[in-house]
């Protein structure tokens, strides 16, 4: 196999830089190249990784596709495009063909989640999941950890009930990308979703409470069993938390329950290090993907 070049674009930022980190433990040789907000983009890669903002993304995907083979976008900007798969390798790498030109990476928020009902949905009829967030100040950001660092910072000894922007419907972008985000990897567009999302005074990971429907009763030794058995998730009976899971790979998924008067209620608390499975590991993973299915010669 030849070396191959990957392109990471906002190669400074908190998301690129550990996007850095994680290629350098992909297993195909390979040549990195960095691109700041002042660096030409005009030079040619085998994929170009987009660790910019949804501006920035949409500014640099016509310069960086006509020298890219593909292009991975860390942004929201094109996940819910039509023809873009939105991926977790573990859950739906498939939807990635050899017509693909652009992969979207999702929300870190859902991420998890996403990945736990993949794993129920297997011997489930999902129907409903409701969730709340506890969401990270690093997902916000270079400038949300500035501003988290300044001791007088809203975000401080505070939980704030507004990620993104209020949309006209009350919710919050965050939320909305949550729906529909759920929705499309699991290609599952009737799952009912029911989103909250919370920024907390942690600096890194992020943790959802969820409320799990299914049409049938849950047996709850077999849910674990298959959240056990499911790639990237860990699901051994003890409790984590944000602390614990920082700068791990899996999502932790812990607390399981069933409701004592409904046992098609499921609940669970879901973990993850929103730096790592929730962008850059999951990015890594994408190009990885690639590297062995299409740019193997
Ligand atoms: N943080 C998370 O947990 C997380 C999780 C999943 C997805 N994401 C997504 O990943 C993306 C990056 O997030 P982040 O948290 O890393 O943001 P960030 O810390 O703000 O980093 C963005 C980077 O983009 C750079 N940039 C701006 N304009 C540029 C240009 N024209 N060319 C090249 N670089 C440019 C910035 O440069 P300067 O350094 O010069 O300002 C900065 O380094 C966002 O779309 C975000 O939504 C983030």
């Amino acid at each position: 196999m030849t070396t191959k070049t990957i392109g990471v674009y906002g190669a400074n930022g908190i998301v690129g830089r550990l996007m850095l980190k994680e290629l350098a433990r992909l297993p195909q040789a390979h040549e990195v190249k960095t691109f700041g907000r002042e660096d030409d983009k005009t030079q040619k890669v085998d994929i170009a990784v987009l660790c910019t903002d949804d501006a920035v993304s949409a500014e640099l995907l016509p310069i960086v596709s006509a020298q890219a083979k593909f292009v991975i976008d860390m942004s929201a900007k094109y996940r819910q495009t039509e023809g873009v798969p939105l991926v977790i390798p573990e859950v739906n790498a498939a939807a990635i063909t050899k017509d693909t030109r652009l992969i979207a990476s999702p929300n870190c928020t859902i991420t998890g989640l996403t990945m736990a009902l993949n794993a129920l949905k297997k011997d489930y009829t999902l129907q409903e999941v409701f969730f709340s967030s506890y969401q990270a100040i690093s997902g916000g950001g270079k400038k949300l950890l500035e501003d988290f660092a300044n001791p007088s910072s809203n975000y401080r000894a505070n939980c704030v009930p507004v990620i993104g922007s209020i949309q006209e419907s009350g919710f919050t972008s965050e939320e909305i990308k949550g729906i529909n985000e759920i929705r499309k990897i699991l290609d599952m567009p009737a799952i009912k979703v029911r989103p909250h999302t919370v920024r907390v005074p942690v600096e890194v990971s992020h943790s959802l409470s969820a409320t799990i429907k299914a049409k049938e009763d849950f047996d709850l030794q077999k849910v674990a069993a298959l959240l056990a058995a499911h790639a990237g998730i860990i699901c051994d009976g003890k409790i984590y938390t944000q602390k614990d899971i920082a700068g791990r790979d899996e999502v932790f998924c812990s607390r399981l329950r069933l409701d004592p008067e409904d046992k098609n209620i499921l609940y669970m608390w879901v973990t993850l290090d929103n730096l790592l499975k929730g962008a850059a590991l999951n990015g890594r993973q994408i190009a990885q993907y690639l590297l062995e299915h299409f740019l193997n010669d």
